[in-house]
């Protein structure tokens, strides 16, 4: 096996021209890891923040970015029974997916859909279970609920979207007008155009004034009245990211109050391994299968060489990317 790898340096905190392809040690294995060869990655949001030195990785995890990667397993840890060396995989990682190599918890794992390619696959784990995490288990989604989506065309948005579907709950996005085809193509029974429309009117409007049970917002304060406005009776305000700042100068509590919402917030990569492995199972569990048959799929926006990375976080951060924006490395 080799002991030095090629991956993805951020030679000093700033703009993507920071990322260098760099060579460094294959990273050690403990005892319930696998090794993991990466034949691809995929960009995520967070990752943008963590080149300009915005996001550090929690304690223990890989400096080098990336927060999901597909591949074969190269090596096994001692104490690992359910995995094989040459099993295709993709993987949760908090860290170092931008690399030929990456050391993954074995219970953060899912085997690799049949059907889909390594750079298809590269691109489910972070976005999918994130939507899921949102969706059922910090908001309970079930058949019939009304889903405001924010940034319904982002890697998570998409994969948000195609799972309230699955559930027989009716999924309503904000997006730049430019990307609602792809949206509506994914489920979305309306998408609103948040640069020209007041969203809470319209989802008042669509649902018969009942509102969002569920708000996936990534957005925070620039949207916080709206969101309050938008909110059903008993409705959940998931807060996964706060693009659009994270102070609301004044805050509509007593609206909020009024309508007995609940506001949750959460961000999965500081989360524990053991929280990690039950929702990566519990996706196993009940989702996984769906990607054999086509009811979920990675929506991909481009394909790009590892080589090309700079360019990749260049597309992401102008908000180009429809979907998921991948690097191969094989
Ligand atoms: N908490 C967690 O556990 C967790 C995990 C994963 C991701 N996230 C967060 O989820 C979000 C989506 O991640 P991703 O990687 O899927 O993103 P992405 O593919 O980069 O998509 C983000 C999209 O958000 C829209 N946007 C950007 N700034 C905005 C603003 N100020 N107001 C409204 N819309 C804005 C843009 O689309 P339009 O062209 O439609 O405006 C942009 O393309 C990110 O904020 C990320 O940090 C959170």
């Amino acid at each position: 096996m080799k002991s030095r790898m090629k991956y993805i340096d951020v030679t000093e905190p700033g703009p993507p021209e920071n990322l260098k392809v760099a060579e460094g040690p294959v990273p050690e294995i403990g005892s319930e890891e696998v090794l993991l060869r990466v034949h691809a990655t995929a960009l995520n949001r967070a990752d943008t923040y963590q080149r300009q030195g915005q996001y550090p990785p929690p304690e223990g995890a890989s400096e080098i970015l990336g927060l999901e990667a597909a591949g074969t397993i190269e090596a096994v840890g001692s104490a690992v029974s359910s995995w094989e060396r040459g099993a295709e995989v993709m993987a949760l990682l908090s860290g170092g997916g931008y690399a030929e190599y990456v050391a993954v918890d074995a219970g953060l794992l899912m085997p690799k859909p049949e059907g889909l390619s390594f750079a298809e696959a590269a691109a489910i784990p972070e976005v999918f279970l994130t939507a899921y995490q949102a969706l059922y288990w910090l908001a309970s989604l079930e058949e019939a609920q009304h889903v405001l989506i924010h940034a319904g065309a982002s890697g998570v948005g998409t994969a948000a979207t195609q799972l309230v579907t699955q559930a027989g709950a009716v999924p309503h996005v904000t997006a730049s007008a430019g990307k609602h085809t792809l949206c509506l193509q994914l489920g979305a029974e309306t998408a609103i155009d948040y640069e020209k429309e007041d969203f809470s009117e319209r989802i008042r409007q669509v649902t018969n004034d009942r509102g969002a049970d569920i708000i996936v917002d990534f957005v925070g304060a620039s949207y916080a009245e709206k969101n309050s406005r938008a909110l059903a009776l008993d409705g959940t305000w998931v807060v996964l990211a706060l693009m659009g700042g994270a102070t609301v100068e004044q805050f509509p509590l007593g609206r909020l109050f009024r309508k007995r919402g609940t506001i949750v917030t959460s961000t999965l990569r500081s989360r524990s391994i053991s929280y990690k492995r039950a929702l990566v199972q519990d996706f196993i569990d009940t989702h996984l299968q769906f990607f054999d048959d086509g009811r979920l799929a990675p929506v991909i926006d481009n394909i790009m060489n590892f080589s090309d990375v700079q360019a990749a976080h260049e597309r992401m951060e102008a908000n180009k990317n429809a979907g998921k924006i991948v690097l191969t490395l094989q």
